[in-house]
């Protein structure tokens, strides 16, 4: 077995990838990487430059103009589109349905797949997205699947917002996410899929730190 660790966590939105890979990150004292950052970024490339995201010759055309990179800050992603931090401002809800929609094209994904192989050669990482464990890292160490209830994401969500001091909706944030799972599910070019030999876990019912403890298990017993 190679020193290098990595761990891929695939799942639906809100299934809470992003707080448990994180916690993993500072734990193992590894890198987290964002896929869904990088997606988010060309839908935001494509949203400020007018080009409809439902059209995907225009997308992929436009595709050459978008130049992404990832810089670590006190351990913590940042992202810049063209030389411009998008950090925060990718974290809009309506980027992020942009990004479910750019990242059906095949080209998007080949280009963002590349990236993120080129990243895990060098490094120890956590690595979360929708694909990471059937098709980005398919070698990695350990592969978890998070999933959750639907109302219980959406939940999640709202409470988010509720905390940022954002009005919300649950009803919405649940027909969002449904909305956004299925597109993620049922794409043709690398969809939304529980890698076989991945761990899956419910965390409906589980806190962070009970799930963090079941994945540091599997890594252990790895
Ligand atoms: O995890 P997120 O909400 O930031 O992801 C935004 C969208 O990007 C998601 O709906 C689907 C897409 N995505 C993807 O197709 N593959 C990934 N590895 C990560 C995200």
């Amino acid at each position: 077995m190679n020193d290098i660790l990595t761990i891929a966590i695939d799942g639906p939105a809100g299934a809470g990838k992003s707080t448990i890979a994180k916690r993993l990150a500072k734990d193992y004292e590894i890198v987290y990487v964002d896929t869904g950052a990088m997606y988010r970024s060309v839908a935001l490339y494509m949203m400020e430059h007018d080009i409809n995201l439902d059209v995907e010759s225009a997308v992929v055309e436009a595709l050459s103009q978008v130049h992404i990179r990832i810089v670590y800050k006190d351990d913590t992603q940042n992202i810049y589109l063209n030389e411009e931090d998008v950090t925060q401002k990718i974290r809009q809800q309506s980027v992020g349905e942009g990004a479910s929609k750019v990242s059906a094209y095949l080209p998007v994904r080949k280009k963002m797949v590349m990236m993120q192989q080129e990243m895990a050669k060098k490094t120890s990482l956590v690595m979360d997205g929708r694909d990471i464990g059937t098709h980005v890292l398919t070698d990695a160490r350990v592969k978890i699947f998070l999933s959750a209830d639907v109302m219980i994401r959406a939940k999640r969500r709202f409470n988010e917002l509720i905390e940022k001091g954002a009005s919300a909706d649950l009803q919405m944030i649940a027909n969002e996410i449904k909305e956004r799972d299925h597109r993620d599910m049922n794409r043709e070019h690398a969809p939304l899929v529980q890698a076989k030999d991945a761990h899956m876990l419910d965390t409906s019912n589980m806190s962070i730190d009970e799930v963090v403890d079941e994945i540091k298990k599997i890594i252990e017993m790895r």
